[in-house]
């Protein structure tokens, strides 16, 4: 059994794009700007936008956080997404969700400039994604690709099960890996809520990506001998052994599906930091296209 480990596959993207960074500003050219858009103070938001701030800090890129009041109108965080789609320097815009129920998500993304969409959410950019068009791919599916391919994991031929079809993490996941070109050429089946005989679609998988936000749902009788096991899912569970407070649990029973695999993800180190070093790949490119092409 062999780790994809996310945190040093993450730090060789990072050090790739450090460079990048090294040589814009050697060309005298601007480097890559992302702003965030945090609405209201829910716990978990906060740490994964401090982790993007940092990461951006990190590689040279410029940041801006944008915070809002969980009272927020629509029309004034549209106002907040038009001045930042208006604004030349900023090449990425990502809004923390989920948004208070009060503001549709949809509308707010569809508000953003798709060429600044850098979490890939936006109906055009998901549109070219699915035609297999170049664009910018949402961030945690994109990181699992790119997670793939740094440990070089055989993907053609193989029986990929996707539990989860959200927009942010199934749905994409399946239409990638169902894509032609590595890493892809899979035959994906997607799980959801309804449906039936889940355990035996998932021992059929050679591959299977847990993204249904239920702690170590995936037990060790569900897993083949041999399968590629991608978990993630992050729940906070309170632990009064942490200093938090809370614990962080994947969607996989770790401990028990392991030793079965070929390949796995942990929690916390797998999914997580390669979303995080998708993004910043998807800002940059932003920069560039917007600025240099
Ligand atoms: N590591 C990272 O960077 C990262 C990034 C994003 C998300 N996550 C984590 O990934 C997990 C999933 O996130 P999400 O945003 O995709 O969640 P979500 O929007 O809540 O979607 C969950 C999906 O799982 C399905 N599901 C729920 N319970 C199920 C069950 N018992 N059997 C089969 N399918 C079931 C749901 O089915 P229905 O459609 O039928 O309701 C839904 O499609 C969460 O733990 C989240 O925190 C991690």
């Amino acid at each position: 059994m062999q780790i994809l480990n996310g945190k040093e596959a993450s730090q060789s993207i990072k050090d790739a794009l450090k460079l990048n960074v090294a040589q814009l500003l050697a060309e005298g050219k601007k480097v890559p700007h992302l702003a965030a858009i945090l609405v209201g103070n829910n716990g978990a938001s906060e740490t994964y936008v401090a982790a993007k701030v940092k990461a951006c800090e990190e590689v040279g890129f410029k940041s801006t956080l944008v915070r809002a009041e969980e009272s927020i109108t629509s029309l004034k965080l549209l106002d907040i997404i038009r001045d930042l789609n208006n604004d030349e320097d900023i090449d990425g815009i990502l809004v923390q969700l989920p948004l208070p129920k009060h503001i549709s998500e949809q509308e707010i993304i569809n508000a953003i400039d798709p060429d600044k969409d850098v979490d890939g959410f936006h109906p055009s950019n998901v549109g070219r994604m699915v035609l297999g068009q170049p664009t910018f791919i949402p961030a945690t599916p994109y990181g699992i690709m790119l997670l793939l391919e740094h440990y070089k994991v055989e993907t053609k031929g193989k029986h990929a099960v996707v539990i989860g079809r959200s927009h942010i993490v199934g749905r994409p996941m399946s239409i990638l890996l169902s894509g032609s070109g590595y890493p892809g050429n899979c035959t994906v089946t997607v799980c959801h809520s309804h449906t039936k005989n889940l355990e035996e679609i998932c021992r059929s998988g050679d591959i299977i990506v847990a993204a249904l936000g239920r702690p170590e749902f995936v037990t060790a009788e569900m897993v083949k001998e041999g399968a590629v096991v991608i978990d993630v899912g992050i729940t906070r569970v309170v632990d009064p052994s942490k200093k938090s407070g809370f614990a962080l649990k994947g969607d996989v029973d770790y401990k028990n599906v392991a030793p079965k695999c070929s390949f796995i993800t942990p929690v916390p180190g797998g999914v997580g930091p390669m979303t995080i070093a998708a993004l910043l790949k998807n800002t940059y490119h932003s920069c560039v296209k917007r600025n240099y092409d």
